[in-house]
C-alpha cells in the first residue's frame, strides 16, 4: 500500500461526508498493520458535540472489526469536498491515535498539490519519560 494509493481512498471516503451544518467534507483512510484499510467520514450532527471526525470513523470502524494494530492514515478535507489546504486532525482524533499507535505512525495530510507527512510523535509530542524527575 503507497501513500499516493491511500491517498486517493480518503479522497474517495470523503465523498460519504455528512456535514450538512458547517459545509466540510472530511475523509480518511487508516492502513492496518495486516493491509486492510478502513476508510471514513466525518458525520455531523445539530447539536455539534456529538460529531465524528473522519479520522475517529476511520479507527472505530476497525476497532469493532478486532483491528489495534496501525500503520497510517490519509486525511483530506475541504469544504464542499473541494481541497484547499491541509487538515491536521483535532486534538480528540490525536488522543484516539496515541491510544492504539505507536510514535511511527505516519500521517499524510492530503492538500491540493500532494500530501505532507508526518509521524504521530511529531503532532503530539509529549514524552512522559523525558520529562520524568525521580527524588527519593
Ligand atoms: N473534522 C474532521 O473530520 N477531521 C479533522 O481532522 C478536523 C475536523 C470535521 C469535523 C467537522 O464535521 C468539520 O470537519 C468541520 O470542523
Amino acid at each position: 500500500m503507497t501513500p499516493e494509493r491511500l491517498v486517493e481512498l480518503a479522497k474517495e471516503a470523503m465523498t460519504h461526508a455528512y456535514a450538512p451544518y458547517s459545509g466540510f467534507k472530511v475523509g480518511a483512510a487508516l492502513l492496518c498493520a495486516d493491509g486492510t484499510v478502513y476508510q471514513g467520514c466525518n458525520i455531523e450532527n445539530a447539536a455539534y458535540g456529538p460529531t465524528n471526525c473522519a479520522e475517529r470513523t476511520a479507527f472505530f470502524k476497525a476497532v469493532y472489526d478486532g483491528h489495534r494494530d496501525f500503520q497510517a492514515i490519509a486525511v483530506c478535507g475541504g469544504k464542499d469536498g473541494v481541497i484547499s489546504g491541509a487538515f491536521p486532525p483535532c486534538g480528540v482524533c490525536r488522543q484516539v491515535m496515541r491510544e492504539f499507535c505507536e510514535d511511527d505512525f505516519m500521517l499524510y495530510l492530503v492538500d491540493e498539490k500532494g500530501y505532507t507527512a508526518a509521524t504521530l510523535a511529531e503532532i503530539l509530542p509529549f514524552s512522559f519519560s523525558a520529562k520524568k524527575h525521580m527524588q527519593d
